[in-house]
């Protein structure tokens, strides 16, 4: 793919990620953000992921920090929106980036959760306004979820699918724009079952986390449900939704078990307790241990 102009609305954990997969992969990124702290810090911040993952230094050079929204959008042929998750301020942003961008640019929102619908319905082009939503670190999770609209052409996400494989992201169309997409429908039907576990006494937190981890979480990155479904044979599988389904938690809402952790304070790392109990210690070698897998995982270890 040529090389293109790339504008990214967000400075912070996400947006700076995201400029720097877009920079290594060859492409000119733009990126603004109100906070001067975090635009003064933003190259900072890119040059140190690319020593610490070993990737090419030289890839800062195609970053710019520009500082205002209508300056760094307006020569893209792709912009992508991470700013924080608030559909009246992405809806404000949408139309001024509309406003300051060329006719053809592709307009993306990377929403972890809010119906890209809802962001892009007062647009006039809505044709070319999509969603990418991105995981937590962009530069080390491949999963890129390309979201369509009802009026989403299918030449924009064409080229948003192109763009994202060639820059080494594993983008996946999702052809409905759904709440919560794909992957965070996928994660949160385990969560809400994984909460449920605790909260009937059948075994605590750190069980249902072992049991994960020490079993179906070992062979989920090469083994999906749907493949291991067809492995283990349909009609297994079919077998096992009669006896377990009905047992298995299927209410509409949140828990009353999480509603009472968070009532109570018990936010988890931030307050060192949620479902467990957190030391600064345990904290930190969590958060490093994800980072390191994560890592091995993409450089093929
Ligand atoms: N953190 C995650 O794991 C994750 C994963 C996927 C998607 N997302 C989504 O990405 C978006 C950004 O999340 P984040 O985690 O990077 O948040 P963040 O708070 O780290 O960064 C948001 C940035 O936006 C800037 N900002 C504030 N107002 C702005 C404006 N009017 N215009 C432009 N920038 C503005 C802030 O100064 C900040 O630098 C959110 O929609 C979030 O839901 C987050």
């Amino acid at each position: 793919m040529a090389k293109s102009k790339i504008a990214v609305i967000g400075a912070g954990l996400m947006g700076h990620g995201i400029a720097q997969v877009f920079a290594l992969a060859g492409h000119d990124v733009t990126i603004t953000d109100p906070s001067a702290a975090s635009l003064a810090t933003v190259k900072e911040r890119i040059s140190a992921n690319l020593k610490d993952l070993g990737d090419d230094p030289a890839a800062i050079e195609r970053v710019t920090p520009v500082a205002g929204l209508a300056d760094c959008v307006k020569a893209a042929d792709f912009i992508v929106e991470a700013a924080p998750e608030n559909l009246e301020l992405k809806r404000k942003l949408f139309a001024e980036i509309e406003a300051a961008a060329r006719p053809d640019a592709i307009l993306a929102s990377n929403t972890s959760v809010i119906q890209i619908t809802g962001i892009m319905q007062n647009l006039h082009r809505r044709e070319r306004a999509l969603g990418t939503h991105w995981w937590n670190p962009p530069f080390l999770v491949p999963l890129v979820e390309v979201i369509g609209t009802e009026w989403t052409s299918p030449e924009a996400i064409e080229f948003t699918m192109k763009l994202h494989r060639q820059a080494g992201k594993t983008p996946a169309h999702v052809k409905k724009d759904v709440p919560g997409f794909i992957g965070n429908r996928l994660q949160h039907a385990l969560w809400r079952e994984a909460v449920s576990l605790v909260e009937n006494g059948i075994c605590d937190a750190e069980t249902v986390d072992t049991v994960i981890k020490a079993a179906f979480g070992r062979r989920l990155a090469v083994l999906g449900p749907l493949e291991n479904a067809d492995l283990v044979g349909t009609d297994l599988t079919l077998a096992i939704h009669q006896n377990v389904l009905p047992h298995i938690d299927s209410r509409p809402g949140p828990s009353p078990y999480l509603e009472k952790l968070v009532a109570d304070g018990k936010l988890g790392f931030k307050s060192g307790e949620g479902f467990r109990t957190w030391t600064p210690e345990q904290q930190s070698e969590l958060r490093k241990a994800v980072v390191q897998h994560l890592k091995k995982a993409r450089d093929g270890g």
